[in-house]
């Protein structure tokens, strides 16, 4: 037998997002003065008490391996987050913590999809979200959600991907790489699609605490005994090296994704978890976090809109996380050609929107200060003439 590689593998694709990043960071490297805004992460520390709690685990000398669905006292924290900011009733055993919210995703796709099941989401995605539902033997539907509408996708769509073959609806709200949050009802009618036609639901809401106007509502409140409901501390608790992300739904799902956790990477790092117990429970502490992080968020956001705007990059105002997905063709209507341009002219690093099916589009992350973001506006400002 030749020393090949799976299909499994050649199929699948490198994430643009990284290949950007690094490419503005070997500049950097070269003494280059680049403005990156490829960040997919928050550019703050955790609050104190989080790294606080940190160095206190590892006193306590916490360094042994945990339960592989999580310790039981996060487990705790995470379903009484539910409860609170929610409204969910889970129990513990309905929770169970991973490396990050990109594992419980794939968790969820592995343990629901058999080959040629069908996922409906929606586009502009999250590059990983078609490249897990291949890996999981799965075919992603595409729904195209236009920039006209804010990135928010029209309902009617989403009812006419439907087949026979469709296993999953998937949710997020608000969107990487677009920043749409969708209106309440929008998000009951995906529930009640799942309910209409026997699906699971999966809702992704690792940006729910980036919000800044309209309403957070996650879907699984609609539909929770169908709902694989994904979370995780990275963004909204800016944890994102500590990988540890949540998911809570039926016990069934989270019983299999516990079985396949044990088997492939088990428990999360136990030193993290027990920081995480700290971000969920000393709540007024991570509300006034989350409070300063918000302002600084809304801040850049406008003022990155409006130059963007002005300089003739279009792009509507997202309502949450912390991306925007302009247009490019006043640098080029190709959007590889003109991030290119960009990063080798202006000195200013974006992801083209190719790999997010967003074509003629660029994300700008303003997960990075305002000074930058002002300084980058003006780049591109002079690049334009
Ligand atoms: C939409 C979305 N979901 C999930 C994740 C996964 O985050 P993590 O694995 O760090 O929890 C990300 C990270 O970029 C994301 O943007």
């Amino acid at each position: 037998m030749p020393a090949t590689l799976s299909r499994r593998i050649e199929g699948l694709k490198a994430s643009s997002t990284v290949a950007f990043a690094g490419r503005a960071k070997e500049l950097a490297r070269q003494g280059v003065n680049v403005i990156s805004m490829t960040a997919g992460e928050p550019d703050f520390l955790p609050p104190q008490h989080v790294l606080d709690a940190a160095r206190e685990a590892i006193d306590l000398g916490l360094t042994k391996y945990t339960p592989s669905e999580g310790t039981a006292e996060l487990r705790e924290a995470v379903a009484a987050k539910f409860q609170r900011e929610n409204g969910i009733a889970y129990a513990p055993d309905q929770v169970m913590v991973s490396n990050g919210g990109k594992q419980v995703l794939y968790n969820g796709f592995l343990s629901v999809l058999d080959p040629g099941d069908e996922v409906v989401l929606v586009a502009p995605y999250w590059v990983s979200y078609p490249a897990q539902i291949e890996l999981a033997g799965g075919v992603p539907v595409v729904v195209r959600a236009p920039a006209e509408t804010g990135f928010v996708p029209d309902l009617a769509d989403v009812r006419a991907a439907i087949t026979p073959r469709t296993k999953v609806l998937l949710v997020n709200s608000p969107s990487n790489p677009t920043g749409a949050v969708y209106p309440p009802e929008l998000v009951r009618g995906f529930a009640e699609l799942a309910e209409e036609h026997d699906l699971w639901l999966f809702t992704d809401d690792l940006y729910e605490h980036l919000v800044y106007d309209g309403e957070f509502v996650t879907a699984a409140s609609y539909a929770p005994e169908r709902t694989l409901l994904v979370h995780g501390a990275s963004k909204g608790y800016a944890m994102t090296g500590w990988r540890i992300g949540f998911g809570a739904g039926p016990k069934k799902l989270v019983q299999a994704m516990n079985r396949l956790q044990g088997q492939s990477t088990s428990g999360a790092n136990a030193v993290a978890q027990h920081a995480t117990v700290a971000a969920l429970t000393e709540v007024e502490k991570t509300a006034a976090f989350q409070r300063m992080t918000r302002a600084a968020y809304v801040e850049r956001r406008d003022v990155l809109v409006e130059g963007l705007n002005r300089l003739g990059l279009s792009t509507p105002k997202p309502q949450g996380a912390f991306y925007v997905m302009a247009d490019s063709s006043a640098i080029d209507p190709d959007e590889e050609r003109a991030a290119i341009r960009l990063l080798d002219e202006a000195r200013v690093a974006v992801v083209p929107g190719t790999d997010f099916l967003a074509p003629g589009r660029l994300r700008f992350s303003y997960a990075t200060s305002l000074d930058n973001v002002k300084a980058a506006l003006e780049r591109i400002g002079r690049l334009i003439g």
